[in-house]
C-alpha cells in the first residue's frame, strides 16, 4: 500500500481517481477547497480517505497535504477556458502559483513522483492533423498558458531538485461526476442534461469543430501508470486521449441516439479561445508507461449517459 495525495479530489477526475485508488487498496488523502468540486462526489468514500479542506494557493496547506506522501496526483485547478478569459488572474493564482506551491511541498516532503494534470489546450491550433508531443506549445487562452507554465515548472523542479515529475496532457475528459450545472460546464454533461430535461442544446460555431473525447477511466489508469511506472520521469509531457476526434454536432447526435430522443440544436456564434480540431497521438505514453485507452469514446458515452440518466431519475423521485 502506498500513500497518494489527490489534489482536487472532490472534483470530477479527482473523485474518479480516489475511487480507483481505494479499490486498489491504496491510502488516499485529498486536498480540495470545494470551489468547483463537490463534497458529495466523495460521499461514498468519506470514511476511507483523509480529507483536507484547504487551498493550493496557501503554501502551508500544501505542506500539510504533501507530508508523508509517496505520490502526488495534482488535479486541482480552475479547469475552464471561458473562466480564464473572464478572470485570468485567478486562473493564474490557482493553476500556476498553486502548482508551484505544491511542487515545493512535494520536493520538501521527498515524494517519489509528482503527476500533473495538464491539458491538450497547450497545443492551440496547429496545422498537423494529430497533436503530438514534438509540437511547440501554442497556448491560445490564459487557461492554456497556465497549464504550459505548470509543465515548465515540472521540468525545472526535476532539473534543479531531482524531483520526479510527469505531465499528462488530457484531451477533453468526460464521464460520471462531471459537473453539469456550472456556467463553465463541459459539453458532454451539458448536452446530456439538456436532452434529459427536454431543453434545446446549444452548439457554439458550426458544429464541425472536433475533439478527442477521452473517457475518465483512461485518465485514471494513465495517472496510476505514470506515477508507478519504471521510466525516467523528468518533467516530460504525454498525451492522454483516445486518438480519434468526434465533431460536436456528431457528438450530440450520438448522445441523442443513446437516449433515443430527437434533437434540434440552437447554433450560436463560436467562442474565442476555442481550438478547431483536437486529436492526439498517444504512442509516447504507451511507450513510456504502457498507457492505452481501454474504453473508447462511444462506449464511454453510453456509460456516461447511463450515469446521468440514473441520477436524473433519482432526482425526480
Ligand atoms: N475535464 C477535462 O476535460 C480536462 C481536460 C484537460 C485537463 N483537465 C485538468 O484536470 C484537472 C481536473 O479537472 P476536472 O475536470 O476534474 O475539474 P473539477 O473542477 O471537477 O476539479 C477541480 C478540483 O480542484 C479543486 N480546486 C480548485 N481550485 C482549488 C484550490 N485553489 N485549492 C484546492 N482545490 C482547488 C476544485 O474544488 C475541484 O474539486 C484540472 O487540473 C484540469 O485543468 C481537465
Amino acid at each position: 500500500m502506498a500513500n497518494y495525495l489527490v489534489t482536487g479530489g472532490a472534483g470530477f477526475i479527482g473523485s474518479n481517481l480516489v475511487e480507483h485508488l481505494l479499490a486498489r487498496g491504496e491510502a488516499v488523502r485529498v486536498l480540495d477547497n470545494l470551489s468547483t468540486g463537490r463534497r458529495h462526489n466523495l460521499d461514498a468514500f468519506r470514511e476511507r480517505i483523509e480529507f483536507i479542506e484547504g487551498d493550493i494557493r496557501e503554501p502551508g496547506d500544501c505542506a500539510q497535504a504533501a507530508a508523508d506522501m509517496d505520490y502526488v496526483l495534482h488535479q486541482a485547478a480552475l479547469p475552464s477556458v471561458p473562466r480564464s478569459l473572464a478572470d485570468p488572474a485567478t486562473t493564474h493564482a490557482v493553476n500556476v502559483t498553486g502548482a508551484l506551491n505544491l511542487l515545493v511541498a512535494a520536493r520538501d516532503a521527498k515524494v517519489r513522483r509528482f503527476v500533473f494534470a495538464s491539458s491538450s489546450s497547450v497545443y492551440g491550433d496547429q496545422a498537423e492533423e494529430f497533436k503530438h508531443e514534438g509540437l511547440p506549445l501554442c497556448p491560445m487562452s490564459p487557461y492554456a498558458a497556465s497549464k504550459a507554465a505548470g509543465e515548465h515548472y515540472l521540468r525545472a523542479f526535476s532539473q534543479c531538485f531531482g524531483l520526479e515529475t510527469v505531465a499528462l496532457r488530457y484531451f477533453n475528459v468526460f464521464g460520471p461526476r462531471q459537473d453539469p450545472d456550472s456556467p463553465y460546464s463541459a459539453v458532454i454533461p451539458l448536452f446530456i442534461m439538456a436532452l434529459l430535461r427536454g431543453e434545446q442544446p446549444v452548439i457554439y460555431g458550426d458544429g464541425l469543430q472536433a475533439r478527442d473525447f477521452t473517457y475518465v477511466e483512461n485518465v485514471v489508469s494513465a495517472n496510476v501508470l505514470a506515477a508507478t511506472g519504471s521510466f525516467e520521469a523528468r518533467g516530460q509531457a504525454y498525451n492522454i486521449a483516445c486518438g480519434e476526434a468526434i465533431g460536436i454536432a456528431e457528438l450530440l447526435a450520438l448522445i441523442a441516439a443513446s437516449l433515443d430522443v430527437n434533437v434540434k440544436p440552437v447554433y450560436r456564434e463560436g467562442r474565442s479561445g476555442d481550438v478547431r480540431t483536437s486529436k492526439a497521438r498517444v504512442e509516447a505514453a504507451s511507450k513510456a508507461f504502457g498507457f492505452r485507452a481501454g474504453v473508447d469514446a462511444k462506449r464511454g458515452l453510453h456509460q456516461t449517459v447511463a450515469f446521468y440518466s440514473a441520477a436524473h431519475r433519482g432526482a425526480g423521485r
